[in-house]
């Protein structure tokens, strides 16, 4: 039983690391600011904000700019090798820092510290990082920074084994308005390119009532939206016997009172009828489904070990649109998976023109070691591979037109999130369907869900008028 293999952080751990907080505080030559740099997805950003949080705990208080801070830490991504390579960069450029102000403390965690053999790369590489940790150890960040500032020696800890959940992090939160809540850590399904299951352990599920408490906490201080969060959001609690399905968890979680509810990322192969149902009875869900379809190839797909076809995907877009018209779909391609021909890439271009997206992100593929397409034949050229990526974009964009076109004319609520940008008096919002439309107003509407006519679109963000009741 997967169930069996998680490891609860217990409270004494808890309690001890809680200790060292005190402790490190204690000290008298502690840095006293932070800065944290994250890089990658949604996930990393909520683990930031618990990262932020035990800083505070420990009496550390945000620094102006990464320069000054007197501990930056690197939450790191490797998802694509571009992202590994701008982390490590960053961290590099930070040496030259450290030459002037020696007490400065240089941490590295998140997913790159979780790769084979990266850990002792740093150490052997990177003399001047005081701190690195993986993704699964990230609450012992209070005894691992005692350790380095007490000692000066560098410490590093990265758990073999990723199946640690949990609980009663304090959590410094980026907006008082949107709030990320974690509902299940790490992913099963070893899609052949990806890296994310080796560096982000099994599926484990948070219980119901941990994430409950924690939204109804959100709820009482007035936050607006959350986002719920999973690599596959669509198998909560296959690894808790008797528990909630994930729609069940949506239909509890809107009995909060929240008054809108997000969530990322579906699996197509996971997204149920049941959920689809709820998408479209709830009104508290917002209009917006991401579902990554990768490749529109069913021979790509395959050696993707995605686990559906293009036919069984349409056939879900198809229900989709059935039953909820007004939710808008987004997706992630890859291009140049290895062996795709231009026939597979063709099929592809011709499932985004189906489906018209509202919006895709899209990426070259880049191989990881370790996973199981890092060793497939059929390396697709550079240069066919750019050629490729922008033509998706190109349509792209043409069908992301289409869709803002029929939006033109219609009043959408909107969750005013700042100003504008571009200019003075504007600020801008999201609408449900997650578009981000810009329109006159003041700042004070900031945090509020109004009602705003669209009048107009420009390529990646709508034009409106607030409307008065
Ligand atoms: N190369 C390119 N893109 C990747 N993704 C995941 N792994 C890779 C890789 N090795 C993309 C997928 C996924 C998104 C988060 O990143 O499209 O859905
Ligand atoms: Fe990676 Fe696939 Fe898991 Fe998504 S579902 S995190 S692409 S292995």
């Amino acid at each position: 039983m997967l169930r069996e293999e998680t490891i609860r952080v217990t409270p004494e751990e808890m309690a001890a690391q809680r200790q060292f907080a005190k402790e490190f505080e204690a000290l008298t030559d502690r840095p006293r600011t932070y800065h944290i740099v994250t890089y990658g997805c949604q996930m990393n950003a909520h683990d930031s904000e618990k990262l932020a949080g035990m800083l505070e705990d420990m009496g550390l208080s945000p620094a102006p700019s990464r320069e000054e801070a007197d501990f930056v830490l690197h939450n790191t991504c490797c998802i694509r090798d571009n992202a590994e390579r701008k982390a490590l960069g960053n961290v590099t450029w930070l040496k030259e820092i450290k030459k002037e102000r020696p007490e400065m403390l240089i941490g590295v965690c998140g997913c790159m510290v979780q790769e084979p053999g990266m850990a002792e790369k740093i150490l052997r590489q990177y003399p001047f990082v005081d701190v690195a940790f993986g993704t699964g150890n990230i609450y012992q960040l209070p005894e691992l920074l005692y350790r380095a500032a007490s000692t000066r020696r560098r410490t590093v800890a990265v758990p073999e084994e990723q199946s640690t959940l949990i609980e009663g992090l304090p959590i410094r939160r980026e907006s008082d308005f949107q709030a990320y809540v974690t509902i299940m850590y790490g992913c099963n399904n070893f899609c052949s390119y990806c890296i994310v299951p080796y560096v982000r352990g099994r599926e484990r599920s948070r219980t119901p009532d941990d994430i409950l408490r924690e939204v109804e906490c959100l709820q009482k201080q007035g936050v607006q939206e959350i986002m719920l969060l999973g690599q596959n959001v669509n198998s909560y609690g296959n690894d808790v016997p008797g528990g909630l399905t994930f729609p069940q968890l949506l239909r509890k979680v809107s009995e909060t009172g929240i008054p809108r509810i997000r969530f990322m990322t579906s699996h197509p192969k996971d997204l149920s009828d049941e959920l689809i149902r709820e998408m479209a009875e709830n009104p508290v869900l917002c209009r917006h489904l991401h579902l990554p379809v990768q490749s529109g190839s069913n021979r790509i797909l395959q050696a993707m070990n995605r686990r559906y076809t293009r036919e069984s995907y349409l056939e879900k877009v198809e229900k989709i649109r059935k039953a909820a018209p007004d939710v808008g779909l987004t997706t992630d391609i890859i291009v140049a998976f290895p062996g795709e021909t231009d026939q597979d890439f063709e099929d592809t271009m011709d499932l985004a023109r189906m489906v018209c997206y509202d919006s895709a992100f899209t990426f070259i593929y880049s191989p990881r070691t370790g996973t199981r397409a890092a060793d497939m034949p059929g390396r697709i050229d550079p240069a066919l591979a750019t050629e490729r990526i922008e033509r998706l974009i190109a349509l792209q964009e043409e069908m992301t037109q289409k869709r803002f076109a029929e939006m033109i004319g219609q009043t959408a609520s909107v969750l005013v999130t700042g100003a504008s940008k571009r200019s003075e008096n504007q600020i801008t919002g999201k609408t449900s369907r997650n578009i981000s439309v810009n329109f006159e107003g003041n700042a004070g509407l900031v945090g509020k869900i109004v009602p705003v006519k669209i009048t107009a679109a420009s390529k990646t963000t709508l034009k409106g008028r607030i409307e008065t009741p």
